[in-house]
């Protein structure tokens, strides 16, 4: 089976810090998988190299058999790849379902979009699968913060990506917000959807992922399914050494 995406010895330098070293990592159609990484450590730095917001120092992205290294943001969401940003930055003025009808507009989402349906029904149906349907007439900036993360993830979806990716999508979150937003990944991925997502902590990504890829100083230190994860001894020693001891 082809990988929908496939990094190879990526590295990213930013003066004389060496953000990410030599990073590998394939993705096939269906995957949901974890990275894993203290602050720090590489791994909104993985993101920006791959969706075009950093260039590289050294290494090859390849999305659905093409090399998209050198490709621009725009570009690359044209091909099928969504993010989320750690801090979510909404259009605060104007309604719940207006942000989510803007990426509707896209030129990759009119491509996806089944034939009759409206961009108002697609955005109604993202905003359902978390739990923000009831709230698609409200101003954004009266939405709490849960709610302003969870329409974060809504919009990315919004342009129906072939992968998406998202930074910390727990960060914050109260224990109701992340359990909608853990089911609504859980059902995301159930349907197909291909996503890779970015924690500092291995609690939130334990339950949902297949695969977790650990990343300290900007190197895999390992992969695997979150039980090997967990007890890896390099991983603990990185993450979890403090509260085990
Ligand atoms: N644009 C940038 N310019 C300079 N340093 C950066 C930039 N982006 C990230 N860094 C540095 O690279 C390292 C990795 O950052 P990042 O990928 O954001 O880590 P993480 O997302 O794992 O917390 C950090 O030391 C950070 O300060
Ligand atoms: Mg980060």
């Amino acid at each position: 089976m082809q990988a929908i995406l496939e990094i190879k010895g990526l590295s990213k330098a930013f003066g004389g810090l060496q953000a990410l070293s030599e990073f590998d990592l394939t993705i096939h159609r269906g995957d949901l998988v974890g990275i894993l990484g203290p602050n720090g450590a590489g791994k909104t730095t993985v993101f920006n190299l791959i969706t075009g917001f950093i260039r590289p120092d050294a290494g090859e992205v390849w999305f659905k058999g093409a090399n998209i290294t050198h490709l621009k943001p725009f570009q690359i969401v044209n091909q099928g790849m969504s993010r989320t940003f750690q801090l979510v930055d909404l259009f605060k003025e104007m309604k719940v379902l207006e942000n989510v009808m803007i990426p509707c507009f896209s030129h990759r989402a009119r491509h996806q979009r089944q034939g009759g349906q409206k961009p108002w029904q697609v955005a109604m149906e993202f905003l359902k699968e978390m739990g923000l349907d009831q709230r698609y007439n409200e101003q954004v900036k009266n939405l709490s913060f849960g709610e302003l993360r969870l329409l974060d993830i809504v919009r990315a979806m919004a342009t129906q990506p072939d992968l998406l990716l998202l930074d910390e999508p727990f960060s914050g979150l109260d224990v109701e917000d992340a359990a909608t937003l853990a089911a609504g990944i859980q059902r995301m991925h159930q349907k197909g959807q291909t996503m890779v997502i970015i924690e500092h902590r291995l609690r939130d990504l334990l339950k949902l992922v297949q695969r977790v890829v650990a990343i300290v100083f900007g190197r895999k230190i390992a992969e695997g399914t979150p039980e090997e994860i967990m007890n890896n001894e390099s991983v603990v020693q990185a993450y979890l050494g403090e509260r085990r001891r």
